[in-house]
């Protein structure tokens, strides 16, 4: 069953200088989740930000819940600092983590929502013994690395086989879509099943942060 739908803007494309604000500003406009970017220049070719800054918005008092996408190798050791600078969700691609499974079990144990994250060339197996560990499958539909991106439309039908395993399992798993997602796209990819939406430039390159998410919230 789909779950309420959920958007969760990419800080990605927000203005770096004033991230604070930016996140605030977010958040007011109606954004659900904060999805935070962590790119290592190893696993994806781009560098972005790390568990220190994940902390800084919790001290200046963001309680919304932060969506830690990690785009890193290896995996284990930065779980662990981002569970403790207060992220909710964390997520990883499984062929940056050795084990998987554990990976997902240290995650839990944190008290943090584990997710698991599929590039648009990966395909689902490694769903297969885990699913009763996983709170969150994550579906790019852009090569991870950057944002501003096109939308790739294969992903479609991924999100489609990832619904069907979901309802199959009977599991509250959360169906999350990233990259390239805007006003005129958003609803094919909520047909196809997903519940959970990250947009980084559909709400950040626009001026009116407010209007870009009811925009989104109204075609879903
Ligand atoms: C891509 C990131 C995305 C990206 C989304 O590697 O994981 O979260 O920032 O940005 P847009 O919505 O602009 O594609
Ligand atoms: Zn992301």
């Amino acid at each position: 069953m789909k779950q309420n739908p959920i958007i969760a803007p990419s800080i990605l494309s927000a203005d770096f200088s004033q991230l604070g604000n930016e996140v605030s500003n977010v958040i007011e406009a109606g954004a659900d989740w904060i999805h935070f970017d962590v790119m290592d220049n190893h696993y994806v070719p781009n560098l972005t930000i790390g568990p220190m800054v994940c902390r800084s918005l919790r001290k200046a008092g963001i309680n919304a819940p932060i969506d830690v996408h990690l785009m890193a190798s290896p995996v284990d050791e930065l779980v662990g600092m981002f569970a403790d600078a207060g992220a909710n969700i964390i997520s990883f691609h499984p062929e940056a983590s050795l084990h998987v499974d554990r990976t997902l079990q240290q995650i839990q144990a944190l008290n943090c929502q584990a997710g698991l994250v599929f590039n648009p060339g990966t395909p689902l197996q490694a769903l297969d013994y885990i699913l009763e560990k996983v709170d969150v499958i994550l579906i790019m539909s852009v090569n991870p690395g950057f944002g501003g991106q096109k939308f790739i439309p294969t992903a479609l039908e991924k999100i489609r086989k990832v619904r069907e395993i979901i309802d199959n399992s009977g599991r509250d798993i959360r169906l999350q879509v990233d990259g390239g997602i805007n006003k005129e796209n958003i609803k094919s990819i909520a047909d196809a099943g997903a519940d959970t939406f990250v947009a980084g430039s559909a709400v950040f390159d626009t001026d009116d942060y407010k209007l870009a998410i009811s925009s989104l919230k109204a075609k879903i």
